[in-house]
């Protein structure tokens, strides 16, 4: 059982709302100014990521205070709770465990007073033999050629982990061409079958339900498509797989369930590119690359387990997005990768996080009196400061930013890497230091303005500075690092979720508009003029009707 404990009545709230009255007219400046160990203090190494949370607006306190409030929060009791099985998604009535996914150690996870890892092995072995067999040649298309072309049809939490590992990989991309297919607008699977060639295609269905409208769509498009061109029912085995937990659902499409790679209900979907969903990957980048990329989640997992709060990772992210979203009233928090290949990481994360966290009722059933999940968004270094930088820069709203950035580059062509970091480094230290009054004068004194010139445009040109950052530097972005920084962010949605006393592991919020387009189907099946709905509805409804 989870705590449920309202974070705002305990002790350590109390105490971080009389000490924010402390911090918050504090800059970083001033608070660097007089702590020359602040990076020495606040910063974490753990393996090949280095987390540097110094240049938040946080001192000892503050940390020693988000640490107390933690623990009065009974985050290390939800931990355990979490890795040992406990039916944590308490309104779906399942465990929690995609770390068991990566459990490489090995040690017993017990569900219903059963090991799964021998479940999780078997499937991954399955999936080893299977991308062997797929990359080597052996398995054969209908015509005897080997695949080449590999369509992942998935939405959500079964396309975009998928989707933002292949492309964080792509450095160590496999001869096989990946493709995923999720919009349940045409033109997605339309474009994508232009590119191949069904003799030797292969398409993963993917989907923990079997049951998602857009999924199935695309599926049942694919196979009519493969079936159009040359293909016959006979030869669907050799092109159709399925990632699943669903299994009547998939033999029920026409999918021979040797050809289905299981994983288990209490796998999230957001959570679960590590099981069969993940089998996209393991054919992108090979399955040796797929297992790092497990080793370094389930490094990550066990740093998460058993590091001191003080040094663990993602409970301390956790913690200072908490103070920026309930004290600084922060609503959004950005993730800026200074690394192209990591440019569906945000997106992957906007899912992760504010699908677990964007929730308003508690685990008591009462509608919260607080912030809960942030805003999540962000693109890639240097693209987003030529384009939303302004705003974090110099608008009025506070912006919290994740700077990841990698030291060595897969492409190291010429001095590009050199001149990425470079930006890498000034933004963070920009964002806190902004540029002072005095120091506009003087810049604008050395360029030849005048006296009233300056006086004119000096206010435009102040930076007011303390804008709060982590920067997490790593080595280079390797199957291991990425895992572990998967992970890292998954632990710290969990964490936030934990405090907030929110279910970070159900969805109904996505439920409502399904149930509605359900309903509004069949209205748009007849040329008949629609009133059912409100003035709105109907209009657009009707004028959809007399427009298509
Ligand atoms: O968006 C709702 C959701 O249920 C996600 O949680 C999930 O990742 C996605 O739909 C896809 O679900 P499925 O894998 O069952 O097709």
């Amino acid at each position: 059982m989870l705590p449920a404990i309202d974070f705002t009545s305990t002790n350590a709230f109390k105490y971080l709302t009389d000490h924010y009255i402390d911090i918050a007219p504090k800059s970083l400046r001033e608070l660097f100014g007089t702590d020359s160990e602040r990076f020495k203090k606040f910063s974490i190494q753990f393996e090949d990521i280095l987390v540097d949370y110094s240049k938040n607006r946080t001192d000892e306190q503050t940390v020693a205070l988000l640490v107390q409030l933690a623990k009065e929060c009974g985050v290390k009791e939800a931990i355990e709770a979490m890795f040992t099985g406990e039916k944590i998604n308490v309104t779906e009535n399942r465990e929690v465990l995609h770390t068991a996914l990566r459990n490489r150690s090995n040690t017993p996870v017990l569900v219903d007073g059963k090991d799964v890892m021998p479940a999780v092995n078997a499937v991954l072995a399955q999936m080893k033999t299977f991308t062997e067999a797929v990359l080597s040649g052996e398995w054969k298309g209908y015509t005897g050629k080997a695949i080449t072309d590999v369509v992942n049809i998935g939405i959500g939490g079964s396309d975009l982990g998928p989707v933002m590992v292949t492309e964080a990989l792509k450095a160590y991309k496999t001869h096989l061409n990946l493709h995923f297919v999720s919009n349940v607008d045409g033109t997605h699977i339309a474009e994508a079958l232009k590119k191949i060639d069904p003799e030797t295609t292969l398409f993963l269905i993917a989907s923990k339900t079997f049951t998602t409208q857009e999924t199935m769509a695309n599926a049942h498009s694919a196979r009519d498509w493969f079936l159009n061109n040359g293909g016959t029912e006979a030869d669907v085995a050799k092109h159709f797989a399925a990632l699943s937990t669903n299994a009547s659902a998939v033999s029920k499409f026409g999918i021979d369930t040797k050809n289905m790679f299981e994983f288990w209900d209490w796998v999230g979907g957001r959570y679960s590119l590590c099981s069969a969903i993940g089998l996209s990957i393991a054919l992108g980048i090979g399955f040796d690359k797929f297992e790092e990329l497990l080793d370094g989640a389930h490094a990550m997992d066990l740093h998460f387990r058993n590091a001191e709060f003080e040094q663990n990772i993602p409970v301390i992210l956790a913690l200072l997005g908490i103070w920026y979203n309930n004290f600084f009233e922060a609503e959004s928090h950005a993730i800026l990768p200074y690394d192209q290949y990591l440019h569906r990481f945000a997106a992957y994360f906007q899912q992760g996080d504010m699908e677990s966290n964007g929730k308003y009722v508690d685990r008591n059933g009462n509608r919260v009196e607080y912030e809960t999940g942030p805003i999540i968004w962000g693109e890639p270094g240097t693209n987003g400061q030529h384009a939303f930088y302004q705003l974090i820069h110099q608008g009025t709203k506070l912006v919290p930013c994740d700077f990841i950035a990698p030291a060595q580059s897969h492409n190291p062509v010429g001095e590009h890497h050199t001149l990425l970091l470079s930006n890498f480094f000034a933004q963070t230290e920009a964002l806190m230091n902004g540029k002072t009054h005095e120091e506009v004068v003087a810049e604008l004194q050395a360029q030849g303005k005048t006296g009233a010139e300056i006086e004119k445009l000096a206010p435009f040109k102040v930076f007011e500075g303390n804008r709060p950052t982590n920067s997490i530097l790593v080595k280079k972005v390797t199957p291991h690092v990425l895992g572990s920084l998967i992970a890292m962010y998954e632990h710290k949605i969990f964490v936030q979720g934990i405090i907030w006393n929110i279910y970070s592991f159900d969805q109904w919020g996505v439920e409502l508009g399904k149930q509605l387009a359900g309903k509004i189907l069949p209205e748009l099946r007849t040329a008949d003029e629609v009133s059912t709905h409100d003035s709105s509805t109907n209009g657009l409804i009707n004028q959809y009707k007399e427009w298509r």
